[in-house]
């Protein structure tokens, strides 16, 4: 977190209230002194997810999902943290300093911010063209060709470009861009005699969002068989085609825990017509590496639903072993006998496609009977030579389980007595063994609430209640002290909580972005939002400080007992004599309230 200063942090933080943030996420409603909703991070009913306006943090009481604003982004926008910071700053008009970068990398940053600034315009020139009588034919072709309605063709952004060669290109340079910047943006080319002309005309149009909705470039079709079908923007600085998927801009908000796989733009906006609003494609170009990685930023599961015919195929097997490289489980969804997901659903229906998802087979179940039906079976040469294949495919399964899972299955499918094809697959395991081709295949978020010891629920509450009830601290701070907190995190937390207290400054939102991974800030949140019973009167209120206090000081005696060596004697009789007295003190505490502070 190198980048940033506490200082600048604290401003951007400042500078979001967090419930206007989530509000333009969730929707919320007003309960007391906070804000609830339903959770964005699990599926509930309930409304256990709430909003802090005084404390400017959220927590879920439903999975333990909390944090500050910028917690709040990490999560749902599966931002890292300076790109937390950059909307944030962004979002409240704070300039970020640009110190880290080279006069290079600046001036390729302020083109990429142009060409994006061009893509936008030209985005809104083609949608509203659409729209015009000029694009009547566009219109005509995606409403009765394609059967798209109009919020489908809004929610895509899709559009219109006329049969002149050059307006976009005469607009554009009304608004002030320069040949070359147009040049670079891949919208127009420059001829040295006629000038410059539009790339795209006579197509309608699909802009290619990134997963922060900028327009990064752009697809055409014709409207009829002309070649190329899809004409496409070449890749440029902001146009990156191996790391952007289309439609995730879109996916990444579902609540489907997996994304679809399709081969291109149609499929894309027929799934999520259909309400499969999961749906993304790997542009005309191959999946890749950058693809599956940017995948796992939001799901453990894909499931690849490409056109069912020899290429189709193909590339289902070359898009398996990749997704399975980034630790991703494929499927892959039989959609015979159409030919893609488009025709499919427009066939037979939404909910046939449904089951078509239910019954997708495992990837590398696929990727064995694609195996298996290149050999003679009959054959025994064959036959072996097929085992052996297997044998090997199986290999890359370094996790045991994992792969004697597998191994069943496929000796159980292809009638291999298993004890061989086991002996056979260790055999080629111990040859290569030291290099694992398959990570094991990681746990997404954890949901429902961790199996915890009461030690650190007691150590909790007295966090929240010292941030409820500030008054408390000069009471206690010479009973219970940071160091009787026993967890690591909850140490540092309180060493900035006892800090701030004592200084009169004590911001809990911003003790949150001094931890740097999502895993902390759910931690700290967790911290200041102890769920306390509900307590009506004060004299509840103040049994439950004192039992609290009592709690952390007893068992952190308790934990030093068993964690320090052999002091001597007289120190240990000195101490345990200390801590007598002050859990004498604590018993005997008369807690002063002031006014309520509460969530
Ligand atoms: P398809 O030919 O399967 O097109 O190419 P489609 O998406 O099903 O579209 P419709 O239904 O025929 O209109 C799949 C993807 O490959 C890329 C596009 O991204 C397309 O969506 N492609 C295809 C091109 O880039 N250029 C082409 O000429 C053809
Ligand atoms: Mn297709």
């Amino acid at each position: 977190m190198a980048r940033f200063s506490d200082e600048l942090i604290e401003e951007v933080r400042s500078a979001n209230n967090i419930v206007d943030v989530i509000g333009s996420y969730v929707s919320l409603k007003k309960k007391g002194n906070s804000y609830f909703g339903l959770c964005p991070f699990h599926n509930e009913k309930t409304g256990s997810f709430s909003v802090s306006d005084r404390k400017q943090m959220y927590y879920c009481f439903g999975c333990g999902a909390g944090g500050n604003v910028f917690t709040f982004l990490m999560e749902y926008e599966s931002f890292n943290f300076a790109e937390a910071m950059e909307f944030l700053a962004e979002r409240a008009g704070i300039k970020l300093p640009e110190h880290d970068m080279t006069p290079t990398d600046k001036a390729k940053s302020d083109k990429k911010d142009q060409i994006l600034e061009l893509n936008k315009k030209a985005a809104v020139y083609y949608y509203n063209l659409l729209r015009a009588p000029q694009g009547a034919t566009g219109l005509k072709y995606f409403k009765e060709k394609r059967e798209l309605d109009d919020e489908t063709m809004r929610k895509f952004g899709l559009g219109f470009a006329d049969v002149h060669s050059n307006s976009l290109y005469q607009y554009l340079k009304s608004q002030g861009a320069t040949d070359e910047i147009l040049k670079e943006s891949g919208l127009c080319g420059i001829d040295e005699r006629k000038g410059g002309y539009d790339r795209f005309w006579n197509r309608v149009m699909f802009p290619i969002m990134d997963i922060r909705d900028h327009v990064i470039g752009f697809g055409g079709r014709v409207m009829g068989d002309g070649e190329p079908k899809y004409l496409n923007s070449p890749e440029t600085i902001a146009f990156d085609k191996s790391h952007n998927l289309y439609g995730l801009n879109l996916a990444r908000h579902s609540k489907r825990p997996y994304l679809l796989l399709c081969e291109g733009y149609m499929d894309v906006i027929s799934l999520h017509k259909a309400g499969f609003d999961c749906a993304v494609a790997s542009l005309g170009t191959a999946f890749t590496d950058g693809h599956a990685n940017l995948m796992k930023r939001y799901v453990k599961d894909v499931y690849i639903t490409y056109d069912s015919d020899g290429a189709g195929v193909k590339a289902a097997l070359r898009a398996i072993p990749i997704l399975r490289n980034a630790g991703l489980n494929a499927k892959v969804i039989n959609m015979k006998p159409y030919k893609d997901p488009d025709e499919f659903i427009k066939a037979l229906s939404a909910e046939e496609y449904e089951k078509r998802i239910d019954g997708a087979e495992n990837g590398f179940m696929f990727e064995v009977r694609h195996v298996y039906e290149g050999f003679d079976m009959s054959d025994p040469a064959k036959r072996t030579e097929f085992q052996n294949e297997i044998a090997s495919m199986l290999t890359i399964f370094t996790d045991e389980l994992e792969r004697e899972n597998y191994l069943t299955e496929v000796s159980r499918k292809y009638d291999i007595e298993a004890g061989l094809l086991r002996r056979k697959v260790n055999e080629l395991a111990n040859k290569k063994a030291g290099k694992p081709v398959t990570e094991p295949l990681k746990d997404g978020r954890a949901i429902g609430k961790k199996q915890e010891d009461g030690r650190l629920v007691s150590q909790r509450y007295l966090i929240t209640l010292l941030i409820d009830h500030p008054e408390l601290y000069r009471q206690i701070k010479d009973l219970v002290t940071p160091s009787d907190f026993t967890e690591e995190l909850y140490y540092k937390v309180a060493m900035m909580v006892y800090d701030g207290l004592e200084n009169n400054n004590l911001v809990p939102a911003s003790i949150i972005s001094r931890f740097e991974s999502e895993e902390e800030h759910n931690t700290v949140a967790s911290l200041f939002q102890a769920e306390i019973r509900h307590l009506t009167t004060d004299d509840e209120l103040k049994h439950a400080i004192t039992d609290t206090l009592y709690k952390v000081k007893q068992n952190s005696i308790d934990y030093s007992k068993s964690h320090t060596g052999d002091i001597d004697i007289g120190k240990a009789i000195e101490k345990m004599k200390e801590d007598q007295r002050i859990l004498g003190e604590i018993k005997k505490l008369n807690i002063n309230l002031s006014n309520n502070g509460g969530n």
